[in-house]
């Protein structure tokens, strides 16, 4: 663990996290192909948040802690609540998946951990109001979650 696993704390499987360490020692971040509505419910959490902060820190690769203010829940495992802060980590590199969140702005925000701890590119992240009124309505209740996968040849996005 320690850095060069961060990134891939985000992932659900650890297939998929080993597959993510050998990914990022080539410098890349490959995610699945999967659309919003299959990553929503993969997620262990997933909630509309405002970034209260930003901080650079660093241990062997730099990352960013996002302290965030938790404003709905959508999905939880681990009792996360309207008004809670976090602060959450994800690598300073894109290239090892880590996510930019700028200060003041809401985001939806989704991804693996129960209790949350890491965000990452493989998760379904957007800027609130950049979303469709079809994902804000999926996220309020609409996705169907628990049926068969869909094959992520024919999702679309
Ligand atoms: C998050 O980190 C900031 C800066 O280190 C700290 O002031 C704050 O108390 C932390 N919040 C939580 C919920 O741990």
């Amino acid at each position: 663990m320690g850095g060069l696993t961060l990134p891939c704390l985000t992932t659900v499987t650890l297939l998929t996290g080993l597959l993510c360490s050998v990914i990022i020692s080539v410098s890349a971040c490959s995610c699945e192909i999967r659309n919003n509505h299959e990553k929503f419910c993969d997620a262990d959490f997933a909630v509309k948040a405002k970034v209260r902060q930003v901080t650079l820190a660093s241990d062997v690769f730099s990352y960013r802690v996002f302290d965030i203010k938790i404003q709905k829940v959508f999905k939880s495992y681990s009792g996360l609540t309207i008004g809670d802060n976090l602060n959450l980590t994800s690598s300073a590199n894109a290239e090892r998946c880590g996510v930019l969140l700028t200060e003041d702005i809401e985001y939806f925000l989704s991804g693996s951990g129960s209790p949350p701890t890491s965000l990452g590119l493989c998760s379904w992240i957007s800027e609130w109001s950049k979303m469709t009124k079809e994902e804000t309505r999926g996220v309020r209740g609409q996705y169907q979650c628990g049926l068969p996968k869909i094959s992520s040849e024919v999702a679309e996005d």
